[in-house]
């Protein structure tokens, strides 16, 4: 699995959950977050690069356990790696289609996930009817990579971001970036219990367990999976989040320096 930062995280603890004889080799590309202000071009090269270093951990299966590489990278690395690549944007976009009520949802993401339209279509194309209105947040993977994960700045930027499309009458709401569920207390205050939160990592953990199960990929059962953790820059954050906030066990956390050029 990989993200640019500790986001990704969130995706893995629904995984740990779920599939606990999974082995799981997670790599935050912390030299280079964020990816959510950078071109296409940059993002799927940083993705390519970065599915190198996990295929050199023979990995079986890869998890884009981030949005903006899910909305940008997703399907050139599908036509090119020889393992399967799951991303996260339509497990989003299923848990947003089966929550709402009022068929009016709202989308955060960083500024390549909202304006990729990513999530509008795949929104759009499991159910028409439903109207997508959708909001950049540039600053909260910075906050959140910080470690700002309840603190009053944080709620103020969640207030100044999210306050028109809860005036729009939204009553669901997709985290679409795997940074925000960190943020989930924070962003619940502020839009109340009237608007449903959903994010991709639960549903993300299913999809990863029928296609292990269709590809005959999955795991035996005895297995006891272990979750090890790689960033491409030293982070001190890391560990303390991932701990704390998502209770995942996470031993000693390695460093990989990232090569250029495509995967083969
Ligand atoms: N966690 C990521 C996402 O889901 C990336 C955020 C970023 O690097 O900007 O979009």
């Amino acid at each position: 699995m990989f993200d640019s930062g500790i986001g990704g995280l969130t995706v893995a603890a629904a995984l740990r959950q779920l599939l606990p004889a999974e082995d799981i080799f997670y790599i935050g590309d912390t030299a280079r977050v964020p990816y959510g202000g950078k071109s296409a071009a940059t993002i799927e090269r940083y993705s390519m690069e970065i599915s190198g270093l996990l295929l050199a951990e023979e990995a079986k299966l890869i998890v884009v356990a981030c949005n903006t590489a899910s909305a940008l990278a997703v399907p050139r690395l599908q036509e090119t790696l020889r393992v399967p690549v799951l991303g996260v944007i339509l497990p989003g976009a299923r848990a947003a289609v089966k929550a709402t009520r009022s068929r009016r949802v709202g989308v955060i993401g960083t500024r390549a996930t909202i304006y990729s339209r990513a999530y509008e279509r795949a929104i759009q194309d499991l159910d028409p009817e439903i109207q997508v209105l959708s909001q950049e947040c540039p600053l909260l993977v910075p906050l959140i990579e910080e470690g700002w994960l309840d603190d009053p700045v944080s709620d103020q930027v969640i207030g100044r971001y999210l306050d028109q499309l809860v005036k729009d009458q939204i009553d669901t709401l997709v985290l679409g970036c795997t940074h925000y569920p960190l943020l989930r207390q924070s962003i619940k205050r502020f839009v109340g219990p009237q608007i449903t939160l959903v994010d991709s990592a639960d549903n993300c953990a299913l999809a990863v367990k029928d296609l292990l199960r269709k590809q005959k990929l999955a795991a035996p059962k005895t297995n006891l999976g272990r979750l090890r953790v790689a960033v491409t820059d030293a982070s001190t954050g890391f560990l303390h989040v991932a701990e704390k906030a998502l209770g995942l066990q996470v031993g000693d956390v390695q460093l990989r320096t990232v090569q250029s050029g495509t995967p083969n």
